[in-house]
């Protein structure tokens, strides 16, 4: 059978998605979970084989991140997702070759996940490293992380669970230091609103890219607070330009 799902080609400039279809390349991985998979609620414990905490890493592209993460913290077990069936393939790969028990990769869209497959609660992490930019003024609602999304990360990250968010777009990490600041259930571990330089932070395939070009990354760091009230979320509606997938192309 052939899957055909839009291309996920031009990750960083462009407005829409361009027209060009793309084969899905079946993953063969011990380290894949297809999503048809995930029961809800889903046994992580069972899934890994212990009782350990849970780590989410949103937007994995290639790899590189969750690997040096998962390598330096044995301790815990790391859920690294992408809607790139690429990416996805290319992580596993990465992981097969390392030989790593404690990650399992997902290919799903970040909110759908948050919302429908985890538990409140659940996570002792998230990470996100230079999403999806879209740049264009006019585009801008289409960033994954707004209030919206902040709401319902706050809800599933465990009480003092951490989040982390890093970008080269200077103005989007702005708006999210900004929107955190209006959420307070979220307190910041850092002495700014964000910073250029996260000492032990692992650097991602973007990251390196943009620093090796002599352009800044710049890091948040927020905790939430173990005690105070987390605001409702509400579900966040899926629109056009959050390049999921369209209805009946996929696996
Ligand atoms: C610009 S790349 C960065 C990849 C990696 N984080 C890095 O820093 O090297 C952004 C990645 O996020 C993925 N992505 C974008 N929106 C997403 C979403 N809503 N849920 C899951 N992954 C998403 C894209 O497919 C892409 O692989």
């Amino acid at each position: 059978m052939t899957d055909r799902i839009p291309s996920p080609a031009a990750p960083r400039f462009e407005a829409a998605p361009p027209a060009r279809i793309q084969r899905v390349i079946p993953i063969v991985s011990k380290h894949f979970i297809p999503v048809e998979r995930l029961a809800v609620p889903f046994d992580w414990a069972a899934e890994f084989g212990r009782q350990a905490p849970l780590a989410l890493e949103i937007g994995c592209g290639t790899g590189h991140f969750v690997l040096q993460l998962a390598q330096r913290h044995p301790e815990v077990d790391f859920l690294a997702i992408d809607i790139y069936n690429k990416g996805c393939l290319k992580t596993c790969s990465k992981l097969d070759a390392a030989g790593l028990g404690n990650v399992r990769v997902l290919r799903v869209e970040a909110r759908e996940l948050l919302l429908n497959r985890l538990a409140a609660d659940s996570l002792r992490a998230i990470y996100i490293n230079c999403p999806d930019p879209w740049p264009k003024k006019r585009h801008r609602d289409r960033r994954l992380v707004n209030r919206e999304f902040l709401a319902l990360a706050l809800h599933r990250l465990e009480p003092a669970g951490n989040l982390f968010f890093s970008s080269d777009q200077r103005d989007y990490v702005e708006e999210v230091a900004a929107t955190l600041a209006g959420l307070p259930a979220f307190s910041n571990r850092l002495a700014a609103p964000f910073t250029e330089e996260l000492p032990g932070y692992p650097l991602s395939k973007y990251m390196r890219r943009f620093l090796d070009q002599g352009l800044p990354v710049y890091f948040i760091h927020r905790q939430r607070h173990p005690t105070a009230e987390r605001p409702a979320f509400q579900a966040p509606e899926l629109r056009r330009g959050y390049r999921s997938r369209r209805p009946g192309k996929e696996s």
